[in-house]
């Protein structure tokens, strides 16, 4: 390779191209045709002057460069890819009585009558990882990750290694569509993963602690010979994008899958109505532990597509399928300690430190007790056998104590009234409607206290708020320890102060870091210098902000400046802006509150001046921006006979109008069905636009 010291980035770019092909040419012969067309030790000499220019010339560092796929671990990863219909959560149902309202909600949403039932489709819950495959007519052409559900990441060359993954379509009796994204779950096998672990154990290599982790850790190599060297399965069970769907109920799709030539689960089956449904929990249940790939629960979903694309989905799940878990798995143990966690908002959360006990295959030696009023009911003590349970990722908890076993000098356990961490008075709030007082305690520190402080910045990277790539809550908490990164602003000028003069703290002199990793810190960091509306709004971690009020909020509001100054503006909770702000449906005074005592604190004023000045806030992108009624308000009133008003309601924010309760001079539509009242004489008196609900369907199915 030419003299790198006086290379031109002209020069460097076409080595870099040479180099790069060489590899790939290498990398073909050695990985696919098993047949290396060099020695070792000159492949590798290329690869070593890869990685000398790529670390001169970091801009020439590519996902795809071979650099990021073997040899050092890279600190960038895969490419990403958007997901054009979301890939969506389910929500969850713990009992039969759940499911039960579950189906209640559908009929009622539906409008449906006494005599009509509802079909469901009951499929295992796979314990795996969701992956969307693309198939264009009918060949595969790229598979993701379900990664934040909107942007995953692309494992096209590690899919193709999954075996029941068909490269191409099976069965010519039908043309296959121009494009399919067939979903579902890669998983590996009960025995595969013991095999792995064998083997793994045998080289050193890393042990798994169940099989879903192993098919994590495998499917995220990016060295795609690794995860072809392991046994992955895959089951589809749903879809994305397509330009046609092969049938018009659950099942008929997944029996046009089967045709296709993908595994479906086998112990899929159609029930008329939800007893026979909970019937088929009960079967699947009992067949759980023969089966060779985990499960952990049963998923029912609404059978008639045209019933499912109806319901919809709120936030993040559809409304149309329901997850019902299975029991958690539950172990005895005793309770060595209590400690005082300090979270975000300041609570104050107690967890027990337990004698490590293995639970369901997972050693666990903490357990959260929720609050204050929890330990109080329970009667929970130091010293206690209890008996701890944990259902899938969530932090397990304390079901039971033993009162049999309390030690006869055990004491009632004492709620510490100061935070541990900054001993700011720690206190129960009262709540002003309800005269109650709440479980939490929280610490009155504010940002004074480290906790607080802390969290909140680990909130606002986190993979549903900013999402910094390599920015993980670790290394926020060494870099709050080391002063590095005290405000949301710090991390994005913590480029700039690193490169001052006469810094001695530099950060590629961190453990761990070094040159290429700190310029992929500072690229990931400028990668998020945009952010939309919703995720910025919900990184804030303002109380009770959580995903989908913080997309109510974008949605009424369009924009931050929008949104802030109209917040800011409500001093004494009684004015236009706090009645605007109530008034978007799903927001209750308690929410109000929390999102206006947010914006009356200066500190947090400041915070946002500071973080402004680094970052842009893109505005909220109603969904269908060419929908009659995007950007419109509409109020519904009366009695509406040709939709429920659920369902009613649901449309016309799926085609980006906003929902209100109240008329007033921001009204652009009344819908009035029958019977309408003092809405439609308000509607009158201020020239609202006043529709029945025919006329409103038409609008918007322009
Ligand atoms: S349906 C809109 N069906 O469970 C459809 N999901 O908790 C959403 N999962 O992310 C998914 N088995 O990873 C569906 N038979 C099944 C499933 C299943 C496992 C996973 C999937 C999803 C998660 C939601």
């Amino acid at each position: 390779m030419a003299d790198l010291k006086n290379m031109t980035s002209e020069e460097a770019k076409e080595v870099h191209l040479t180099l790069v092909d060489t590899i790939r040419k290498h990398d073909e012969s050695y990985y696919r045709e098993d047949d290396p067309a060099i020695p070792d030790a000159e492949y590798d000499e290329l690869r070593k002057q890869l990685l000398e220019l790529e670390a001169r010339f970091p801009e020439l560092v590519t996902p795809d460069s071979p650099s990021q796929s073997l040899g050092v671990a890279p600190a960038k990863g895969f490419g990403k890819v958007k997901h054009k219909v979301s890939m969506l959560s389910l929500d969850n149902a713990f009992s039969n009585d759940e499911l039960r309202e579950f189906e209640g909600r559908i009929r009622r949403f539906l409008g449906l009558g006494p005599a009509e039932e509802v079909a469901f489709f009951a499929e295992p819950k796979i314990d795996g990882l969701s992956a969307s495959l693309r198939y264009k007519k009918g060949r595969f052409i790229q598979g993701a990750t379900r990664g934040d559900g909107k942007v995953g990441e692309d494992i096209t060359a590690n899919l193709r290694g999954v075996t029941d993954l068909p490269l191409e379509f099976a069965g010519a009796k039908a043309p296959p569509p121009d494009l399919f994204e067939i979903r579902g779950e890669v998983y590996m096998s009960k025995a595969d993963f013991l095999e792995l672990n064998k083997a793994q154990a045998e080289s050193g290599g890393k042990i798994f602690a169940n099989p879903r982790n192993a098919a994590a850790g495998s499917l995220r190599q990016l060295d795609h010979s690794i995860t072809a060297s392991r046994k992955l399965s895959f089951f589809a069970y749903a879809w994305g994008e397509a330009s046609s769907v092969p049938g018009q109920t659950q099942a008929e799709v997944l029996a046009a899958f089967k045709n296709w030539g993908f595994s479906v689960n086998p112990l899929s089956e159609v029930c008329a109505n939800m007893e026979e449904a909970i019937d088929a929990y009960r079967k699947i249940e009992e067949l759980r532990a023969e089966l060779d790939y985990d499960i952990d629960g049963v998923v029912f979903k609404v059978n008639r597509l045209e019933w499912q694309s109806r319901l919809g989905f709120v936030s993040r799940s559809p409304r149309w399928a329901i997850a019902h878990k299975f029991p958690a798995e539950r172990a005895t143990t005793i309770i060595e300690d209590i400690e005082i966690q300090v979270g975000r908002t300041g609570a104050l959360t107690p967890v027990a430190r337990l004698h490590p006990v293995t639970v369901g295959g997972v050693v666990v030696s903490n357990a959260t007790l929720h609050n204050e009023d929890e330990i109080i009911r329970k009667d929970i003590r130091i010293g206690d056998t209890v008996v701890v349970q944990r259902a899938g990722d969530v932090i397990p908890q304390v079901v039971e104590v033993n009162l049999e076993k309390r030690p006869k000098d055990s004491a009632p356990y004492e709620f510490p009234t100061r935070c541990p961490i900054c001993g700011s008075h720690a206190v129960k709030e009262v709540n002003e409607t309800t005269g109650k007082e709440d479980a939490v305690r929280r610490c009155t520190g504010g940002l004074i206290c480290r906790a607080q402080a802390v969290e909140r910045l680990k909130h606002f990277i986190s993979r549903n708020a900013l999402d910094i790539e390599g920015l993980g809550a670790k290394l926020i908490e060494s870099f709050y320890q080391d002063g590095l990164i005290k405000t949301p602003a710090d991390i994005f000028t913590l480029e700039k102060r690193d490169a001052e003069p006469g810094n001695l703290q530099r950060i590629k002199n961190r453990e761990g870091f070094g040159e290429k990793a700190t310029r992929n810190l500072f690229d990931a960091i400028d990668d998020k210098r945009e952010v939309p509306l919703d995720r910025f709004v919900y990184a804030l971690g303002i109380r009770h902000i959580g995903q989908g009020n913080a997309r109510l909020l974008a949605r009424n509001y369009l924009s931050f400046d929008k949104l802030r100054s109209s917040l800011s503006d409500t001093s004494d909770n009684a004015g236009d802006a706090y009645a605007e702000l109530l008034d978007i449906d799903g927001i209750g005074a308690a929410v109000a509150d929390a999102v206006t005592e947010f914006f009356r604190e200066d500190r947090n004023q400041e915070m946002l001046d500071d973080l402004l000045a680094e970052v842009t806030v893109t505005d909220f992108d109603p969904p269908a921006q060419d929908s009659a009624v995007a950007g419109k308000t509409v109020v519904f009133t009366g009695t509406l006979e040709l939709m429920t008003r659920q369902e009613m309601k649901a449309k016309a924010e799926g085609l980006g109008a906003k929902v209100s309760g109240s008329i007033s001079a921001k009204t652009d539509y009344l819908v009035a069905g029958a019977n309408a009242g003092s809405k439609l004489k308000k509607a009158k008196e201020l020239d609202v636009t006043v529709l029945n609900e025919q006329e409103w369907l038409d609008l918007i199915s322009n």
